[in-house]
């Protein structure tokens, strides 16, 4: 698979029913036509993933909502009147324009306009569309650089855009506004304070709002076993899995790993600031795999602003892998 900066390149391969890789600000996605079931077929049999999954649709920043989705409620229009670009989906009743197999047959879309220039630079001379879920294969870390979409896709892409390294580092923030009142099903890159200051208090998803299939336990995880505790608890969790004799080590921001230069870890820094945690977290998950470290003990940030997310990939990457059937 080749890779660089060319748009027409990229534009060509999606006109031919190709799957291209490209970078948004959160992560890369792994995109086609998503007006053609048969393009977006090859995003499930290349990822792995059950076809039951519903993909986020790409738009450019000058897209028309209508086309894409029906019946969009005033709130949704005000929320992404600030929020886009930026790493937000929303939830709405599905377009014509989309393919059912986009959203796993459902009658409702995921849409994101992402800010990323290459991303829009894409949208805007391909003209549709652009379906697409992370890069990487089914269960595993998303990918926030081209290479991490290399070593996992290799010759599976037809292209890959590459936008250097993705600035957000976690996946967009999802809100379901498809059924009345506003459900955040995903936490993520645009932090739940920002979005209730505009839509007011978000709904979490429950029984009755079912949560995003990908927000299944044990998504987003790396080889190694990841514990994910709070700061004061990584020295306890530590000795604990030093008992079993293997290769540990401990992901934390830089100034919190200043106290812990005796355990019998590898530290391994993350920036003090929960942005900086973000954006480098998935990239840190796979050098530790490279590594072939056994065990990742990570401390959690608080749960505000992009702590949500963080904290939640975390669980998600500490998550019992053995039952989930599907392995997400
Ligand atoms: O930041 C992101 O969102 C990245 C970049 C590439 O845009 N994309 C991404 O896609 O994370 P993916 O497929 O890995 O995760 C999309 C999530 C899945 O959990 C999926 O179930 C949910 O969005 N989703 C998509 N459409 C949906 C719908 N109509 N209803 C409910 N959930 C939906
Ligand atoms: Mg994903």
């Amino acid at each position: 698979m080749e890779r660089g900066t060319d748009i027409a390149r990229a534009v060509a391969a999606l006109r031919r029913g190709g799957l291209v890789a490209f970078p948004t600000e959160t992560v890369y996605g792994l995109g086609a036509d998503a007006s053609r079931e048969d393009a977006v077929a090859k995003i499930f049999a290349v990822k792995g993933r059950p076809r039951a999954h519903p993909l986020i649709v790409h738009l450019a920043p000058e897209a028309v909502l209508d086309d894409w989705a029906i019946d969009v409620p005033d709130v949704a229009r005000k929320l992404v009147a600030v929020a886009w670009p930026g790493p937000l989906t929303v939830i709405l009743k599905r377009g014509p324009r989309v393919s059912p197999a986009t959203t796993g047959g459902a009658d409702t879309v995921g849409l994101r306009v992402p800010a990323h220039p290459l991303a829009q630079a894409l949208l805007r001379a391909f003209g549709g569309g652009i379906a697409a879920p992370s890069a990487n294969r089914f269960g595993g870390v998303s990918p926030t650089t081209a290479e991490h979409v290399a070593a996992d896709l290799g010759d599976d892409v037809d292209y890959i855009l590459d936008g250097g390294a993705c600035e957000v580092g976690v996946e967009s923030t999802i809100v379901d506004l498809s059924r009345g009142r506003a459900v955040l099903l995903r936490p993520g890159g645009m932090p739940r304070e920002a979005i209730e200051a505009i839509v007011g208090p978000l709904a979490n998803a429950d029984a009755a709002a079912p949560a995003a299939p990908g927000t299944l336990a044990s998504h987003y995880a790396p080889r190694a076993q990841v514990i994910a505790v709070d700061p004061a608890d990584v020295p306890a969790a530590v000795a604990t899995a030093a008992r079993g004799g293997v290769t540990i080590a401990v992901l934390a921001p830089r100034a919190a790993l200043a106290g812990w230069g005796t355990l019998p870890a590898r530290l391994y820094a993350l920036p003090d600031d929960v942005a900086g945690m973000a954006r480098e977290l998935y990239a840190a998950l796979r050098d530790l795999d490279a590594e072939g470290v056994d065990v990742v003990i990570a401390a959690l940030p608080p749960a505000v602003g992009l702590g949500e997310a963080v904290g939640d990939r975390l669980r998600r990457a500490a998550g019992p892998r053995e039952r989930d059937p599907e392995h997400e």
